[in-house]
C-alpha cells in the first residue's frame, strides 16, 4: 500500500489469541490460492485467466477477494508482470516465456483478511531476472527475521534496505507493508527502508504484512493512467514477495502459510 496521511497515526491494534485464530482461515486461504495458481503460470495464460481462477477459488471457499472494488480496483487479484511493481490489473495479455509475474492475493473470510504474494517465473529465467526475484524473496525473509517484541519497524526496514542495496538493487519507497485484520490496510505502515532502533516498537499481538518491492534498476516508480498500475520509471524489472505475520512472545509466526 501507499504510505498515507490517514494511517501513520501510531494506533497499532493488538490482536488477541482469539483474533489470531479467527484470522487463520483467511491467511491459509490466501496462501493456498498461491499454491493452486502455481501450475497454471505458464506461457500462453493471460492475467485475466489468473484472475478468474483466483476469483472462483475464493468464492468456492466462501470467501471474498478483497481487491475487487477496493477503492475501485476492478479485479479480484493483482498481477504485476516484469516492470510492473505492484497493483497490476489483470487483462487479456498473455504471459510469455522469460516473464515474471507477481500474484498478490488477499482473501476475506469471516470478516478477516489474509494478504500474501509471490513472484513466479514463466518458463526459464535469465540470470539477471533470477537475481532480482531471489533478492526480493531473501529481502522478505530478512525482514521477517527481525520481527520480535522490542524490535522496531526501523529494524525491519533497515535489514531489507541494507541487503537489497548491498546487492546493487533498489528498494521501492512509495509502497509499504501494513497492519491488517478486519481492515485490509491499517496501522502500522511497514516501510522497507529505515534506521535500526527507530519507529514503532513491536509488541506481541501486532499483525502486519512485509512486502518488499525490489527493482533491478532505479527505485523510482510511477502510476499509469489507469490509476492503479505501478511501474518502474526506467522500465527495469521489479519483484515482490509478501507475508502476513503476527508478533509472538519470542519472534513472529507467519500466518500466510498453506493449510497443509
Ligand atoms: N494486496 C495489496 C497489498 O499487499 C493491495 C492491493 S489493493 C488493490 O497491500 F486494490 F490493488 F487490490
Ligand atoms: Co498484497
Ligand atoms: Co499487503
Amino acid at each position: 500500500m501507499r504510505p498515507s496521511y490517514k494511517l501513520g497515526g501510531g494506533m497499532v491494534s493488538i490482536k488477541t489469541a482469539r483474533d489470531i485464530e479467527a484470522m487463520r482461515p483467511a491467511c491459509h486461504h490466501a496462501a493456498d490460492t498461491l499454491v493452486m495458481i502455481e501450475p497454471y503460470i505458464k506461457a500462453g495464460i493471460s492475467t485475466d485467466d489468473i484472475n478468474d481462477l483466483v476469483h472462483a477459488f475464493t468464492i468456492k471457499a466462501g470467501g471474498i477477494p478483497a481487491p475487487l472494488n477496493y477503492h475501485g480496483f476492478p479485479k479480484s487479484v493483482c498481477t504485476s508482470v516484469n516492470h510492473v511493481v505492484c497493483h497490476g490489473i489483470p487483462g487479456n495479455k498473455k504471459l510469455q516465456d522469460g516473464d515474471i509475474v507477481n500474484v498478490d492475493v488477499t482473501t476475506i473470510l469471516d470478516g478477516w483478511h489474509g494478504d500474501t504474494s509471490k513472484t513466479f517465473y514463466v518458463g526459464k529465467a535469465k540470470p539477471r531476472t533470477e537475481k532480482v526475484v531471489e533478492a526480493a524473496r531473501k529481502a522478505l525473509q530478512l525482514g521477517i527475521a527481525e520481527v520480535r517484541p522490542g524490535a522496531t519497524l526501523g529494524d525491519i526496514g533497515h535489514a531489507i534496505q541494507s541487503y537489497v542495496e548491498g546487492q546493487r538493487l533498489s528498494i521501492v519507497r512509495e509502497y509499504c507493508g501494513h497492519g491488517i485484520g478486519r481492515v485490509f490496510h491499517e496501522d502500522p505502515q511497514v516501510l522497507h527502508y529505515g534506521k535500526p532502533g527507530t519507529g514503532v516498537v513491536l509488541k506481541k499481538g501486532m499483525v502486519f504484512t512485509i512486502e518488499p518491492m525490489v527493482n533491478i534498476g532505479k527505485a523510482d516508480v510511477k502510476v499509469l493512467a489507469d490509476h492503479w498500475t505501478v511501474v518502474t520509471r526506467d522500465k527495469s524489472l521489479s519483484a515482490q514477495f509478501e507475508h502476513t505475520m503476527v508478533v509472538t512472545d519470542d519472534g513472529c509466526e507467519i500466518l500466510t502459510i498453506p493449510s497443509q
